[in-house]
């Protein structure tokens, strides 16, 4: 009931009575007005006044499923948003829902993860501190070793999605962290469930560091935010918006086919290219100089004796990149 009072609220210009509401909604006006108040409480400013009843005048920087809708341009991706204050993990929760049979293009957001995961099994620090923390489910009829290509279109998207949004610098560093100078600003973690030969569905789940002021003292030294790079805060559900349109182009165009410009304009925007890197393989560490991307989004790297290794995961460390 909040969600249509919020939407009415939205689409009215000045004031509308608590008589209309009530009748549009089939409520009593007392329960507008507790919705009201439960709005307010919210965070929700909303000015009430005798006579011509309510305006929405500002909404709280929170995750908001009709704000988020509303500027959405996509094809499959965010096909139903769900917007939640808290959960253990959208990761898990678009699981849970893919399961039931959910529609693809599902988006779960939240303003807090209780048990965010990162990578490598490690946690992904995910407080009610600013971040926008999301997932979105794929059924691509592809088979599963192309899973590395719909990770690196992701990458690249928020990338150009954030570079849109805010004019800084943001770059990606092989196969999806995207990094401000040194400091990672956004982590993907991207989990599949497959037959041998096709995949079933893939959850594409973001981090995005956004209005953060500080960090836990164990990642301050390696994190960044939108914030603390450009020195002011950034409408959440706008940048959603913005990074979910980027999403949906370059996916849908990714699930077709790789196009070479897409290659070449990924290459210029990663950091790892022409860089020393590490990897570890088979329990040894293996160093050699960035030199390619493939199309289906492996690294390619030259190591010392000159032989070409074509990575497509684990962790590469970047020579002074954290
Ligand atoms: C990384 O280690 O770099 C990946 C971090 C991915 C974090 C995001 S936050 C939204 C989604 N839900 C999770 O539990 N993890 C991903």
């Amino acid at each position: 009931m909040k969600t249509r009072i919020l939407s009415i609220l939205r689409n009215t210009d000045g004031h509308i009575s608590g008589e209309k509401l009530s009748d549009e909604l089939g409520i009593t006006r007392s329960a507008v007005w507790k919705h009201i108040n439960s709005l307010k409480e919210d965070g929700y400013e909303i000015d009430s006044v005798r006579n011509k009843g309510y305006r929405l005048i500002k909404s709280p920087d929170i995750p908001d499923s009709s704000i988020i809708k509303a500027g959405l341009e996509t094809e499959l991706i965010g096909s139903t948003v769900i917007a939640m204050k808290t959960v253990d993990s959208t990761n898990e929760e678009v699981k849970r829902l893919a399961a039931e049979g959910a529609r693809e293009g599902l988006t779960v957001v939240s303003a807090e993860q209780t048990a965010g995961k990162g990578r490598f099994s490690r946690s992904w620090s995910s407080g009610n501190d600013g971040g926008i923390y999301f997932s979105f489910l794929l059924r691509p009829e592809l088979p599963p070793a192309d899973i590395a290509s719909i990770t690196l279109a992701a990458g690249y998207a928020v990338c150009l999605a954030i570079r849109e949004f805010t004019g800084l610098d943001a770059r990606i560093k092989w196969p999806n962290d995207i990094i401000i100078g040194r400091r990672k600003l956004c982590g993907i973690l991207t989990e599949m469930t497959a037959q041998s030969d096709r995949i079933d569905h893939v959850i594409v789940g973001i981090g995005i560091n956004v209005n953060n002021h500080s960090f836990p003292e164990e990642i301050s030294g390696k994190a960044t935010s939108l914030y603390l790079e450009a020195g002011k805060e950034f409408d959440r559900n706008a940048l959603l918006s913005c990074v979910l349109n980027m999403l949906d182009k370059v996916i849908t165009r990714f699930l077709i086919s790789l196009s070479i410009d897409d290659i070449e304009h990924f290459k210029s925007l990663c950091v790892t290219m022409g860089k020393t890197v590490k990897i570890s393989r088979a329990g040894k560490e293996i160093s050699g100089e960035a030199c390619s991307i493939t199309a289906a989004g492996e690294l390619i790297i030259r190591t010392e004796d000159n032989t070409e290794l074509v990575i497509n995961s684990g962790e590469v460390t970047v020579q002074g990149i954290y």
